[in-house]
């Protein structure tokens, strides 16, 4: 598939050699962050003991993490953050469903301590997610029969969102898991049913885009590697919504994935993902080791392999499509996968483990980093 599209600004690719970053913003967090962090040299491709090395250290690429305000009060997973990651991702503090309230007033209490966090750590912040199928606030609900207020309250909603936090994001996830789970077209929704089945997103990038031109506007959606119809229908709704002149800046493959997953799918999906030349963030990088299954040494040697060919896949990209790697979840324990309604007991996705060390994906992740700069 190829397309042209122009960048949100004309912002020419930053050199990832230099600094790492992507937006403007990306460019003073990235030295910043390497000032932080020290990354005076690079660590030689391949050295031994690879898990003394911190994530974000392994490579100049953006590392990031969701966090959620719950996690600033834990000590330890603080300290593991810090060391390991470039970038944070709030889990749900700067959603629909936190941010506004039934009499239509917005709040940003609980997102401000997240970009606070970011911002004393010289960490970049992504925003997530402005417009998502699966909120859908009753204020918002209230104002069906009337389709000039809702417009008006959707423009204003973003407007607010993207305009209180400009300047200290370095990309959004303005619309969330667009496409339909199984792939056949686009999900039903308020937004769709009220404002059109494209449209929503392309208004809600409008006002996204005018609201923070310096912020890198992203479309976002998951299961895309096992899926090749939803892959697909994803690409066509970007390469559609491009061509109609929406300023999509870039694509989120969230990358919740399975150490059940073929090999060579994810890395698949990655190359199809940038094949329309926008940058792609793996912005919600797990790898479930499956649901109530122990997690054998084997499974844990099957997901560090999983692990590598996500990153080996993602650093083969050209650098100016290089965004950044987030995992959803530090440690086994942070995940969303061992919280109601799923495992609580026993699923293991993340690079750390329950107590904060380093499980054999962490090990892969870095030397693939380190391999590939
Ligand atoms: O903080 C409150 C706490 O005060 C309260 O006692 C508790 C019980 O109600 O809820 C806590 O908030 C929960 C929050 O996670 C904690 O971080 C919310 O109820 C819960 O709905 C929320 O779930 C988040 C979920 O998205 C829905 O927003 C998960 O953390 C987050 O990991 C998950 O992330 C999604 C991405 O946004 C999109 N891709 C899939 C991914 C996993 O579902």
């Amino acid at each position: 598939m190829t397309s042209s599209w122009r960048l949100v600004d004309n912002r020419s690719a930053i050199d990832e050699s230099a600094v790492g970053a992507w937006s403007r913003r990306g460019v003073m967090a990235g030295l910043l962050g390497c000032g932080a962090c020290g990354a005076v040299g690079m660590p030689s491709a391949g050295s031994s003991d690879d898990v003394s090395t911190p994530l974000k250290r392994a490579s100049t690429l953006p590392i990031g993490c969701c966090m959620a305000t719950g996690d600033l009060a834990d000590a330890p997973l603080l300290a593991l953050i810090k060391r390991n990651f470039s970038q944070i991702t709030p889990s749900y503090e700067m959603k629909m469903g936190v941010i506004l309230g039934p009499d239509g007033k917005c709040r940003f209490d609980a997102g401000d301590q997240l970009a606070a966090f970011a911002q004393a750590n010289k960490m970049r912040l992504h925003g997530h997610t402005l417009v998502w199928y699966n909120i859908q606030p009753a204020y918002f609900a209230a104002l069906t029969k009337d389709a000039a207020a809702f417009s008006r309250a959707y423009r204003d909603y973003i407007t607010t969102v993207v305009g209180h936090y400009r300047g200290m994001v370095s990309g959004w996830d303005v619309v969330n898991e667009p496409v339909a789970p199984d792939g056949n077209g686009l999900r039903d929704s308020l937004w769709s049913r009220q404002l059109g089945a494209d449209d929503y997103i392309a208004t809600a990038f409008e006002h996204a885009t005018s609201a923070d031109p310096g912020a890198i506007a992203f479309l976002n959606d998951y299961g895309m590697e096992a899926n090749a119809t939803k892959r697909r229908t994803f690409l066509a709704l970007v390469e559609r919504l491009l061509k109609r002149g929406v300023k999509i800046g870039g694509i989120g493959t969230q990358t919740h994935i399975s150490v059940d997953l073929a090999p060579g799918a994810a890395a698949s999906a990655i190359a199809d993902l940038a094949s329309l030349g926008l940058p792609l963030h793996v912005s919600e990088l797990d790898i479930t080791v499956g649901r109530g299954r122990a997690a054998s040494d084997a499974a844990l040697a099957t997901q560090a392999q999983r692990a590598s060919e996500v990153v080996d896949a993602y650093m083969r990209l050209p650098a100016s499509q290089r965004y950044a790697i987030t995992l959803w979840g530090a440690r086994d324990r942070d995940s969303w996968l061992r919280k109601p309604p799923y495992d609580p007991a026993s699923d293991r996705p993340s690079p750390f483990d329950d107590n904060g060390r380093p499980k054999p994906m962490l090990a892969a992740m870095i030397s693939s980093l380190k391999s590939r700069q």
